[in-house]
């Protein structure tokens, strides 16, 4: 320590307080080692989960306390985290501790340290401070209508996240075929014919399959009659219990999706 004489005899006296606090400061930073290396691990975006990494000095430090404090906080909590505190045991390695949280805006410039307690003293880590930064938005029509054969574009409408050389707009596609739906078989029973002939009082069950993606709209008519009509269909049934004259005349199956 200086002695007031010797800042006296040297310097002026407002830069001897100066000199002096800074350091007292310093040497009580330096007291406790600290008990291990805390990390943030990158990206870091709101919303998200963040997770922390705790690489404590020594293998026995195992009674270790995750502190933290919001931003505009001054005392420090008690973390508890979204799974608890998880010891990682890598082989050969070190051990390490990771924490898991969920970030929203109010955790953005929050600092986190470990206390490590033995019988002895508690000491603690570094600090970390995180910085959470804005995740990319990305807006695209969820649906478009498109006949076959014709030319489409898609507009990915997108604002980069913060800080921008941190994201990037990668397009992928679900394969989910999609084409016009078609009438594969219409027939009385399962056999084709063009005109089929039945006895007064038979019955009959006009049969349709419609190839579609996605399902289609199908609808048994004669003339204009809709007997039966069906959605998100890909066949559809009508029966006629029991034939009458009246029941004679051309029957057709359409399907649109
Ligand atoms: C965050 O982690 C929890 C626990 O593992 C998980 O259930 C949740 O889906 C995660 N949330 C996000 C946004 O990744
Ligand atoms: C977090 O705080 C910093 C500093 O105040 C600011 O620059 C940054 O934009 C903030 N992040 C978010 C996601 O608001
Ligand atoms: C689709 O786009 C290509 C390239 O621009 C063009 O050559 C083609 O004629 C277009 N086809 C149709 C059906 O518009
Ligand atoms: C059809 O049924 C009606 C009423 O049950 C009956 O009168 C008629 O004779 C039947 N026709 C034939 C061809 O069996
Ligand atoms: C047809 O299927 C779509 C998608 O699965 C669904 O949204 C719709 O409600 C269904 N329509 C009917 C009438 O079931």
């Amino acid at each position: 320590m200086y002695s007031s004489n010797q800042c006296a005899y040297t310097i002026n006296a407002s830069f001897y307080f100066t000199l002096c606090f800074f350091v007292i400061a310093g040497s009580a930073h330096v007291l406790p080692t600290s008990c291990g290396t805390l990390t943030i691990i990158k990206p870091t975006f709101v919303n998200r989960n963040v997770t922390l990494k705790f690489l404590p000095r020594h293998g026995w430090i195992s009674n270790i306390v995750w502190k933290y404090a919001l931003e505009r906080d001054v005392r420090h909590k008690t973390l508890k985290g979204l799974e608890g505190h998880v010891r990682q045991i890598v082989h050969h390695g070190p051990y390490y501790d990771t924490m898991l949280l969920f970030a929203d805006r109010s955790y953005n410039n929050s600092r986190y340290h470990i206390e490590c307690t033995n019988v002895m003293m508690i000491t603690r880590s570094n600090t970390v401070k995180l910085h959470l930064h804005d995740g990319p938005v990305v807006d695209i029509a969820e649906e478009l209508n498109v006949e076959e054969g014709r030319n489409v574009s898609f507009r990915c409408k997108h604002s980069h996240g913060n800080p921008p050389q941190e994201s990037s707009v990668v397009w992928t596609r679900a394969l989910n075929n999609q084409h016009q739906s078609t009438v594969t078989f219409f027939a009385v029973g399962s056999g084709y014919k063009e005109s089929v002939t039945k006895a007064e009082n038979d019955t009959v069950i006009l049969v349709c399959v419609v190839k579609s993606n996605p399902k289609a709209e199908i609808s048994i008519t004669k003339g204009n009659d809709i007997l039966e009509v069906k959605e998100n269909g890909s066949h559809l049934t009508h029966t006629i219990a029991s034939l009458s004259c009246l029941d004679a005349g051309l029957y057709s199956c359409t399907s649109a999706n």
